[in-house]
């Protein structure tokens, strides 16, 4: 028999809304495990083009049993291995990214990481930030957030952490492939992403990280004393 030690808490969203950043720090501040799912389905892309294997979903099925990925939580974030190789980094050139989402839009890619999240957030405590945590991965999450903000906040947003990763590339370029990335995970046919209905959503424009970290903070406070959000628009009811 599990014991729940912690409630779960997905957050979704398109990227650069800052997803990662106020999921990480939520973590911190619970004692929460973190969880970058975004992570996973980069390090199979990554894997995949290793293997120069063609980027198509039966050859890609294939390779994922003798995948080994794991998450390792860090005192600067989560560190992704790659069958014991450390490949945070690499997760973020410019050819994963432009590869990922065709990748994570096949059903047996899915089906394969969605099982291992599952199993990593099992006994709750966790924070978890993704596409379709609320929607596919944890419906009966505790706390569900939505996180957006406008596409020129968040190609700025995305091209300051490229830019720390030691990758060039122009805001234009950034915005560009933002766009191009939310019109494939959004329209896929498995488990695009999605607001679900009892998420709250936080649009992150004008906030800073500690004011978004702190929302979703008073959001679990909430959960825990059993009190419904205040004045929060959630996906059901827009405001
Ligand atoms: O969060 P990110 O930008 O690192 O995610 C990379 C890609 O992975 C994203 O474009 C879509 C996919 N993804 C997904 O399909 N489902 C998730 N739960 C997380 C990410």
């Amino acid at each position: 028999m599990s014991c729940k030690r912690g409630l779960i808490i997905a957050i979704d969203g398109p990227a650069g809304a800052g997803k990662s950043t106020t999921a990480r720090r939520v973590a911190e501040r619970l004692g929460y495990l973190y969880i970058d799912t975004g992570a996973m389905y980069r390090a199979v892309t990554l894997a995949v083009l290793r293997a120069g294997i063609p980027i198509e979903e039966e050859h890609v099925a294939r390779v994922l049993p003798h995948l080994r990925i794991e998450l390792v939580p860090s005192l600067q974030g989560q560190r992704t291995l790659l069958s014991g190789e450390d490949v945070t980094e690499a997760l973020r050139l410019p050819e994963v990214t432009r590869w990922v989402s065709l990748v994570s839009s096949f059903p047996a890619v899915r089906r394969f990481l969605v099982e291992e999240q599952r199993r990593l957030g099992r006994h709750g405590g966790v924070v978890m930030d993704g596409r379709d945590i609320g929607t596919v991965v944890f419906p009966e999450a505790e706390v569900k957030v939505f996180l957006t903000a406008s596409l020129p906040v968040r190609a700025r947003r995305r091209l300051q952490e490229l830019r720390a990763y030691g990758i060039a590339i122009t805001e234009q370029e950034v915005a560009a492939e933002l766009q191009r990335r939310d019109e494939l995970d959004s329209h896929r046919a498995d488990s695009p992403l999605q607001c679900a209905p009892d998420a709250v959503v936080i649009d992150t424009t004008e906030l800073t990280i500690e004011e978004q970290t702190e929302r979703v903070l008073e959001l679990v406070r909430q959960r825990l004393c059993n009190t419904r959000p205040e004045s929060a628009s959630s996906c059901a009811e827009p405001e």
